[in-house]
């Protein structure tokens, strides 16, 4: 398959989005991430590709955890908040409700549901940098009809370019 095919393929992928957070030495960051996935049933684990040129990669360098979380349109407000600005410039966590979650993760009100991980690994997956994670804790969805997916935020233009 060529480079081509593979891109137009992609762009058509509708994939869940998801807000990672992270605390350090009582910095917060976090950041909307779409390359993410489950990796293995038992035991559990899931993988969050982050861009070492963000901001919430910097601090997650440090971090034991990561915060991640799914949310309903309805709080398509702050998806692009965590989208589209960055935390070298704008505190998004003046611009939220959150609340201390486990192993102190920053955990956001507005998600639909969302778990903690511990980070397991961490390892090169081209442009991106994996964090391989071990769910700790979470809060499950009631209902999850129309959560946001890529094809919500395709257009935001990010706060730091991949
Ligand atoms: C549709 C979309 C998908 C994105 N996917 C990722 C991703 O998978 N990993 C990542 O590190 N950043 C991703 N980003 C970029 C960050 O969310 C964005 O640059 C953010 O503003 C970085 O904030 P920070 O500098 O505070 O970490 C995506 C942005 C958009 C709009």
């Amino acid at each position: 398959m060529g480079v081509d095919a593979f891109d137009k393929l992609v762009s058509l992928l509708n994939y869940p989005m998801y807000v990672i957070t992270t605390l350090v030495d009582g910095v917060a960051a976090g950041c909307l991430v779409g390359f993410a996935s489950q990796t293995s049933i038992q035991p559990p684990r899931f993988l969050i590709g982050l861009s070492p040129k963000n901001h919430t990669f910097r601090v997650a360098a440090d971090a034991t955890h990561l915060g991640v979380h799914v949310f309903d349109i309805e709080h398509l407000d702050v998806v692009q908040l965590f989208g589209s600005q960055s935390g070298d410039t704008v505190n998004k966590f003046e611009r939220c409700h959150w609340h201390s979650g486990p192993a102190q993760m920053p955990i956001l009100d507005d998600a639909a549901a969302w778990f903690a991980g511990k980070i397991l690994d961490r390892f090169s997956l081209g442009d991106h940098v994996g964090h391989l994670l071990e769910p700790v804790g979470g809060s499950p969805p009631h209902e999850l009809e129309r959560w946001v997916s890529y094809g919500d935020v395709r257009d935001l233009k990010p706060g730091h370019q991949a």
